[in-house]
């Protein structure tokens, strides 16, 4: 019986191939069929039988296939011997957050060793309160809302009074002295940190302690005070058209008046998803008009999330 050898089909498949071109110049090629019938050369239907094509010269190589896919992953190992126990931690405070840690070229990069950074990752049960964080040696005071996961710098702090009257003008400040970072008692580095850690949003309450000046529009003062932002955006107390941005003075807490003769104070707040925005790092005081006008300024809190 003109049987069919059964071959390897990968073996059938290359010659396959070979065979496309050669049978297409073949005058009479014949085949067996799987039942060993002759029949025309049918390449779907038919079995070709290697040694009935004798003049078939071998093709050339094809090139290297492609890399297989990649096989299923393999049995779970078994687990590991238990580790030695690490070094004791630092005594005290919970809300410690991870290093800073410089690399070669000289950016800073966090290292991701420590579960309890900042007040949103600190240890659940944590309590709502003061605690210590930074950069090693570098350690600063924060408050933690455990409710919120705020972590807030609170300091209570104010600059001094100052005096002014209508013939100076609107000012800044810090032209006349003011340094906002003393007010949060932060360098440069350890408000970078703060912005790093936090994700979500940041908020800051100001508080503008007056005699005879007012932080927004009333009667007789048309304009309000400006905030510089840390990243030098200015922003007033209504969209305007340099930004679109702008702060609130609640009216419950809006104690400053025109004609005012005792200190006063209204409440300032701000409040971004962007957190490189904050702290403020400037105020630019607006209402000018008596002869004997005070102003000071309080960070009362600046909260990161
Ligand atoms: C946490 O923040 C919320 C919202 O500002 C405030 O109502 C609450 O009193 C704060 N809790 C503490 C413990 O500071
Ligand atoms: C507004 O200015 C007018 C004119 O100078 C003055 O009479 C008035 O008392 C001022 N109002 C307040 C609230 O200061």
């Amino acid at each position: 019986m003109g049987s069919v050898v059964f071959i390897n089909i990968s073996y059938y498949f290359i010659i396959f191939i070979g065979l496309q071109s050669a049978l297409a110049q073949l005058p009479s090629t014949k085949e067996l069929s799987s039942d060993g019938d002759t029949c025309t050369v049918k390449l779907d239907t038919c079995r070709l039988k290697v040694s009935d094509y004798p003049q078939l010269k071998n093709g050339e190589k094809g090139e290297p296939g492609n890399q297989g896919l990649p096989g299923p992953i393999g049995p779970r190992g078994l687990p590991g011997p238990v580790g030695s126990p690490g070094a004791p931690g630092l005594p005290g405070s919970p809300c410690k957050i991870t290093p800073v840690i410089k690399n070669e070229e000289g950016v800073e990069e966090f290292s991701s060793d420590s579960n309890d950074k900042t007040c949103n990752l600190a240890p659940e049960g944590l309590e709502s309160g003061y605690y210590t964080t930074g950069i090693p040696p570098d350690f600063f005071d924060i408050y933690c809302n455990m409710t919120t996961r705020e972590t807030c710098i609170r300091r209570s702090k104010k600059t001094g009074a100052y005096e002014y009257n209508a013939e100076k003008g609107a000012f800044w400040l810090s032209s006349v002295g003011f340094n906002f970072r003393n007010l949060y008692e932060l360098d440069q580095r350890q408000i970078s940190f703060l912005q790093a850690m936090s994700g979500l949003s940041v908020r800051q309450t100001l508080k503008y302690h007056c005699i005879d000046s007012v932080p927004y529009p009333k009667y007789n003062t048309s304009s309000a005070v400006k905030l510089l932002t840390w990243n030098d955006i200015i922003i007033d107390a209504y969209p305007t058209k340099e930004s679109p941005l702008f702060y609130s003075v609640p009216p419950e807490t809006d104690g400053c008046v025109e004609g005012g003769t005792e200190w006063s104070s209204s409440i300032i707040e701000i409040r971004s998803t962007y957190v490189n925005r904050l702290p403020i790092r400037d105020v630019w005081i607006a209402d000018v008009r008596g002869p004997n006008q005070k102003v000071a300024i309080e960070s009362v809190e600046i909260c990161f999330v």
